[in-house]
């Protein structure tokens, strides 16, 4: 289904983005990964029997510029780069919250920019928000909550300013993936209490959201749409 088609994931080298690299592999799909540490991209390269890689931080214009240098086209483009970068307004810097609206926000436009001249004629990109969006709740989450919600209406309007290319986002909830490795110890246990307290009895696991993404590049006639994958953590 995706033979032939080159899919570049910003972020491909773990968690989310890794599982969604595998599946449009398993597809057919050519791939280049993108994230900052090499040693990561090569790991999950080998893991997938091959693949690009390329080193950039999305939030450094030139080095997301420089990853399309030389590049003939681009069928489908995913980010889902970013970290868990909480901190409470009270007691963290302006630069180190506003980090969470240079992921989310300032990288992706990078992206998409720096891969107008190479999208194909029926090319979707498919952008990372979050259940914060709709429940901003939990420590210290209110940049990141701001930043997925800017996500969502990033993509609408992009829907229509790129037309024909389709932009949707995929929202996930809490999904057992590296990201939380940043908790430490603590990571496991807050993802039990968090598990605990979901419709589903359980967080979520990486491929489920890449299944969304594999979705969202193939059914052409989605556009605009953000679905959410989150156990019913939205209702909770
Ligand atoms: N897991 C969840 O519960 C959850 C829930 C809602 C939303 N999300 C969002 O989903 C996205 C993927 O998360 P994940 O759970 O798959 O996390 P993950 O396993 O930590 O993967 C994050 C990926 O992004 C890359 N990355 C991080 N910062 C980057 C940067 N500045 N520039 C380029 N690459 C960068 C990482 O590689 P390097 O570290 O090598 O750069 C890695 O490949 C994140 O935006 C996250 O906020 C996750």
């Amino acid at each position: 289904m995706l033979g032939n088609q080159h899919v570049v994931i910003f972020g491909g080298s773990s968690g989310i983005g890794l599982a969604a690299a595998g599946q449009a592999r398993s597809l057919g799909a050519r791939l280049t990964l993108v994230g900052r540490s090499r040693e990561k991209l090569n790991r999950a390269a080998e893991s997938l029997g091959g693949a690009r890689v390329v080193v950039a931080d999305i939030t450094d214009r030139a080095a997301v510029e420089a990853v399309f240098a030389g590049m003939e086209r681009v069928d489908h483009l995913v980010v889902t780069a970013g970290t868990f970068n909480a901190g409470r307004v009270a007691d963290t810097d302006p630069d180190t919250l506003l980090r969470a609206l240079d992921e989310r926000i300032a990288g992706p436009l990078y992206a998409i920019k720096a891969a107008l001249p190479l999208f194909a004629e029926r090319a979707s990109i498919t952008l990372m928000g979050g259940q914060l969006s709709d429940r901003p709740t939990g420590n210290g989450v209110a940049v990141i909550s701001a930043a997925v919600r800017g996500v969502e209406a990033l993509a609408g309007a992009l829907a229509q300013e790129l037309k024909p290319i389709r932009v949707n986002v995929v929202a996930p909830g809490f999904t057992d993936t590296p990201l939380f490795d940043v908790l430490g110890e603590s990571s496991k246990v807050f993802l039990q209490q968090v598990a605990e307290s979901l419709p589903v009895g359980r967080v979520g696991r990486a491929e489920e959201i890449g299944s969304a993404i594999l979705f969202m590049m193939t059914n052409a006639y989605v556009n605009g749409e953000v679905l959410h994958i989150d156990g019913g953590g939205r209702l909770v």
